[in-house]
């Protein structure tokens, strides 16, 4: 997998856009960039095949625990894009992972001996505690914190953070490079967003924060129709941003959006259309 970005889109807290901005940023990087783009759902939940339309099923079960190979394991989104799916079998990854020896390596293992994808990106459940949680930070090249601008958001950031530290002490580790936090569902005329961005801004630095995603209905539309917002709704705020001032803009001179977080992180990355 050599030169294989791997991003993981982590949070502690639930429900603050992992899911919308694993699909989005993959959906960006597969369908505008042409880069050969893999989505690894390690959420029992099975967002990632319901956010795009498809049956949830058991592929990471059968990728982790039964050795089967990822090509048998994934389903084809669109030329350039795959996910390998989850659902309630997770339980059977944890129980095999809890009984093995170097289980926070077990995913990094699988991960390296995947070829034919310039990116991989991992969308995690909002459980703390899983042990998919370590696996998945153990086996990135980068992280990825959406964040909602409300106290215990900002929270679940922290840990993810301080957990991120943690790794860095392993020596046989090496901890993933943050690549920022993205403002999700974000309100500009709220005081509690705002007191919130300085928080987070005292918290990260201002280097570490992406370009927000504006609330808009359009997503929960999009979602609950098993379409990405790209293809419901490729004009809403929600993808191509806002109106506003400010001295960084996205290319279609707005600020905010997933196209803008897209841009940035092709940009952070160094990655180049194919
Ligand atoms: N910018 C937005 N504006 C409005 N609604 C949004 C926006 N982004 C996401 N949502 C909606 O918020 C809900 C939660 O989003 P999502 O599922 O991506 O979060 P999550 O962090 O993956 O949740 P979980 O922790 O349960 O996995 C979904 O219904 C989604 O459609
Ligand atoms: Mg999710």
């Amino acid at each position: 997998m050599k030169n294989t970005c791997v991003i993981d889109i982590i949070s502690q807290k639930g429900g603050v856009g992992k899911t919308t901005l694993a699909i989005s940023l993959a959906t960006y990087l597969a369908s505008y960039l042409h880069l050969r783009t893999l989505i690894l759902d390690l959420d029992p939940q099975g967002h990632i095949a319901v956010g795009f339309g498809k049956n949830r099923d058991d592929g990471m079960y059968r990728w982790i625990v039964k050795g089967q190979s990822i090509e048998s394991v994934s389903q084809e989104i669109s030329e350039y894009l795959y996910i390998v799916s989850n659902d309630q079998s997770n339980l059977y990854i944890e129980e095999h992972i809890n009984r093995a020896s170097f289980r926070e390596y077990i995913l990094n293992d699988l991960i390296q001996q995947i070829s034919g994808f310039d990116i991989i990106i991992l969308d995690n459940s909002p459980s703390s505690t899983s042990v998919m949680h370590i696996m998945g930070l153990v086996a990135s090249t980068h992280i990825l914190i959406p964040v909602t601008m409300d106290y215990l958001s900002l929270d679940g950031m922290v840990h993810v953070l301080k957990t991120v530290r943690t790794l860095a002490n392993y020596p046989n580790i090496v901890a993933p490079t943050i690549l920022g936090c993205v403002p999700f569902m974000f309100e500009r005329k709220t005081s509690e967003t705002l007191i919130n961005l300085v928080e987070l801004q005292k918290l990260v630095g201002p280097s570490l924060i992406m370009p927000f995603v504006p609330r808009d209905t359009h997503v929960r539309e999009a979602s609950s129709r098993g379409m990405t917002i790209w293809d419901y709704c490729p004009n809403s705020p929600a993808v191509i941003g806002v109106i506003g001032k400010s001295t960084v803009i996205n290319s279609r001179g707005r600020i905010g959006g997933l196209l803008h977080v897209g841009e940035q992180v092709v940009e952070k990355l160094h990655l180049e259309r194919k």
